[in-house]
């Protein structure tokens, strides 16, 4: 039987790229270099499947070709936000994701730069390497306390809920949050945590406010200059899900004017530009959309596109259609 023809856009662990070659007509992106629109349009009409991830970006626009071969877009990533799903969908393009995978590691991170701002870990680390460090003194960098404090969570999904229990049983904080569905109040506390009615509340109790929603649609904007203002000047806001949830301007006024003590931030509005007044601000930890970023989990995720084409070509449904 004729393979199916597959388009890889990035790099992937080489031990998921052996597995593709194997199974299909793989073609894969060797010199690691993102592809424009052009590109990617060129590729939905010369292709089976188009495997994107983050840094690929799929709208509307590239699925009005006429002649599209593309069937199926088996993302790298459990965040969609970057593809039209509904223009996919209405060409008949099945779309899937990776979902699962990434929980532990993303949160891991979430709960690394949550440390590292209250910390001051970068701040230290920049000093020390610039040899300006005099020794120690009961003044010196002073953070803030994590044990014991309050926790505020933007949607209480898989990554949501494994930040709650990590800062829960292992900080003993107290954890609040914020999901557009009601979650039993007996599964929350599975959790050490509880649900609030809205966004607002959640600002207004918070010495750290962790983002855990999907980007893009209803969510784009969630954290504006309102909600900046709701949240205590003493709290720090923590992003992990993605850069258009926060209103990047508004989050540099807030920072720049001290209206919040700082942010940690693993993804950025329009990356990889990040904003240069970030760049310059000592109370703010940035870190390169490392989320998922162990070989463990990005071998995962590279299996499970693996396991939705294969289902896809072999006439099954696939596990994580999203579209
Ligand atoms: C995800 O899986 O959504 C990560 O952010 C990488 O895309």
């Amino acid at each position: 039987m004729k393979k199916a023809r597959i388009l890889v856009t990035r790099r992937w662990p080489e031990a998921v790229e052996a597995v593709l070659s194997e199974r299909f007509e793989a073609t894969f992106n060797a010199g690691d270099r993102p592809m424009d629109q052009a590109a990617l349009a060129d590729a939905l009409g010369r292709y089976d499947a188009v495997l994107p991830t983050v840094s690929d970006r799929l709208p509307a626009a590239l699925f009005e070709r006429e002649r599209l071969s593309a069937r199926i877009i088996g993302n790298y990533g459990v965040g969609y936000n970057h593809i039209d799903v509904g223009a996919a969908a209405a060409r008949g393009i099945v779309v899937t994701n990776t979902p699962g995978v990434l929980t532990d590691c993303t949160a891991d991170i979430a709960m690394t730069l949550l440390l590292q701002v209250a910390r001051r870990a970068g701040e230290g680390e920049r000093e020390l390497r610039a040899g300006g460090w005099s020794g120690w003194r009961p003044t010196h960098m002073i953070g803030t306390r994590v044990s014991g404090k309050t926790l505020g969570i933007i949607g209480f999904g898989r990554i949501g809920k494994a930040m709650a229990k990590r800062c829960h049983f292992g900080f003993d904080m107290d954890v609040v949050f914020h999901n557009r569905s009601r979650i039993d109040p007996a599964e929350a506390a599975r959790y050490g945590a509880r649900q609030f009615d809205t966004v607002e509340e959640v600002l207004a109790v918070s010495d750290f406010v962790s983002l855990h929603c999907p980007g893009g649609g209803e969510n784009a904007g969630l954290i504006d200059a309102g909600r900046l203002a709701a949240m205590k000047p003493s709290a720090y806001l923590i992003n992990t899900a993605r850069g258009d949830v926060v209103d990047e301007a508004a989050l540099v006024r807030a920072l720049a004017e001290r209206r919040i003590a700082g942010a940690g931030l693993d993804v950025y509005a329009a990356e990889p530009h990040v904003p240069e007044a970030l760049r310059a601000m000592e109370n703010v930890v940035l870190l390169p959309h490392l989320g998922s970023a162990t070989a463990e989990t990005r071998i995962a995720m590279g299996m499970k596109v693996v396991d939705n084409i294969t289902a896809f070509f072999d006439g099954r449904e696939p596990p994580d259609r999203v579209a």
